[in-house]
């Protein structure tokens, strides 16, 4: 039995903050092979598939490791829905970090993809109330993944009574990645996470002393947020953190100001990131010895798997120090938007993300963890089986960079907070912010 995911429940509101910026052209493919179009009704009894035509799917899975994810999912479609053209529309950003303003806007203009990628909890909940998805209960039940799927991760893509999405796989926030050598250099075990932030600051001064001069890697905003979120779930503990997103913790509290001076000395161990600086950089400042820690969602572990790395000799990994036993989660889950081309096409695809085999070899290539519960761990290199036994037993909560806690307006405010605090280092600035993002977020 898996326990509850706690997620806080959050009021959502109006339309997508970072719904802006020009879009000069449409997200769908050009096509001449469209087999079906739909209206937007939802209603249909799932076929047994094959639809043909087109099928533009949308993620940010454009480069690197996280492409080699969606190519074992593309090659997969293939054989299994030969009729169907997979077209690839992914627009090039860690977590969606320029996507999802293109989706957003191509949207808004009626101008959908056949499917696109969004994240469980908070951020799919905004399409759903924004009539931008369609529910997708049919395929649910002539898969019978009703069955398969965890309760709790179904409960959060349901709205109403519907389920909205397929989700693909389930990730971790809040891991820190690390160089044996670089450790092992300046006299640390590398295998033994510190007991909480401070026992890591007092191991980043002995790295600092050993030569290293940035032993803390980070890239551009969304990956300093994702620091910070770790940083107040350390703080905080996990009732606190929880507590963030519907008002049963102040923003404004003592603990919160004590997590951002903790984010703002940990800020001092890192090296100097631009906004738009993507996560691979980040991740490869580790490899490379340059860093001796990332703190990075385990997508991580496909990227050190793609350079060769050995998991245990080259690599070691830990929950963020003072969150043992705590999952930072969110899941990538695809839909099937309103007035796509290619509608009977596109549930194809969603088949495709839900059926074991699909689950199986996306996951093995990604990093994540099958969100489907019957898909053995034995194939799984030595990351994934841990994550999966750690994902069983573990409290989880939800990621504010990766959507699943706030929503997409709220992400936004936060995000720039963030960005602007990374120039200022003002702290009291910061949480002034943050509070006056939750005031408007919190109904
Ligand atoms: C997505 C992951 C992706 C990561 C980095 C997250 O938001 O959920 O699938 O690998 O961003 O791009």
């Amino acid at each position: 039995m898996r326990r509850t995911i706690v997620i806080a429940s959050l009021a959502v509101v109006g339309m997508v903050a970072a719904a802006c910026g020009s879009s000069t052209g449409g997200a769908n493919q050009s096509s001449t092979n469209q087999s079906s179009s739909s209206s937007g009704g939802s209603s249909e009894t799932a076929k047994a598939g094959g639809a043909g035509g087109n099928v533009g799917v949308f993620t940010w899975w454009a480069d690197g490791s996280e492409k080699k994810g969606l190519d074992a999912l593309v090659k997969l479609f293939g054989e299994k829905f030969p009729n169907d053209k997979f077209v690839n529309l992914a627009v090039a950003g860690g977590a969606g970090s320029n996507a999802k303003a293109k989706l957003a806007a191509d949207l808004q203009a009626g101008n959908p993809p056949d499917s696109f990628q969004g994240h469980a909890g908070a951020e799919l909940t905004d399409y759903i109330n924004n009539g931008q998805i369609l529910p997708v209960d049919d395929l649910y039940k002539a898969e019978g993944w009703d069955n398969v799927f965890p309760a709790d991760l179904l409960a959060r893509l349901t709205v109403g009574g519907h389920i909205y999405s397929v989700p693909s796989n389930i990730h971790r926030a809040n891991v820190v990645w690390v160089n044996n050598k670089v450790l092992t250099k300046a006299g640390l075990d590398p295998k033994a996470a510190p007991k909480d932030i401070a026992a890591w600051i007092a191991d980043m001064d002995k790295l600092k002393a050993a030569g290293i001069s940035t032993p803390l890697s980070v890239a551009g905003t969304w990956t300093q947020v994702e620091l910070l979120e770790t940083v107040l779930i350390s703080d905080l503990g996990v009732d606190g953190y929880n507590g963030l997103f519907d008002g049963k913790t102040d923003w404004a509290s003592a603990d919160v100001t004590k997590g951002l001076n903790d984010y703002k000395t940990l800020l001092t161990y890192a090296n100097t990131a631009a906004d738009g600086d993507d996560w691979p950089g980040a991740t490869d400042a580790v490899i490379d010895g340059k860093a001796a820690y990332n703190v990075m969602g385990d997508w991580a572990v496909a990227e050190f798997a793609s350079k060769g790395q050995k998991d245990g000799t080259d690599y070691s990994y830990w929950a963020v120090p003072g969150q043992d036993g705590v999952y930072d989660f969110l899941a990538d889950s695809f839909t099937l938007p309103k007035g796509a081309p290619n509608a009977e096409g596109a549930k194809d695809w969603l088949r495709l993300i839900g059926s074991d085999q699909g689950q199986h070899d996306f996951n093995l290539a990604k990093g994540s963890i099958p969100a489907r519960t019957d898909i053995k761990p034995d194939d799984f290199p030595p990351y994934q089986q841990w994550a999966m036994g750690e994902f069983q037993k573990d409290k989880i909560v939800s990621s504010i960079a990766h959507g699943a806690a706030v929503n997409l307006g709220w992400g936004t405010e936060i995000s720039q907070a963030v960005s602007q605090f990374y120039g200022s280092k003002d702290v009291a600035a910061l949480q002034a912010a943050l509070v006056t993002a939750a005031k408007s977020n919190i109904k």
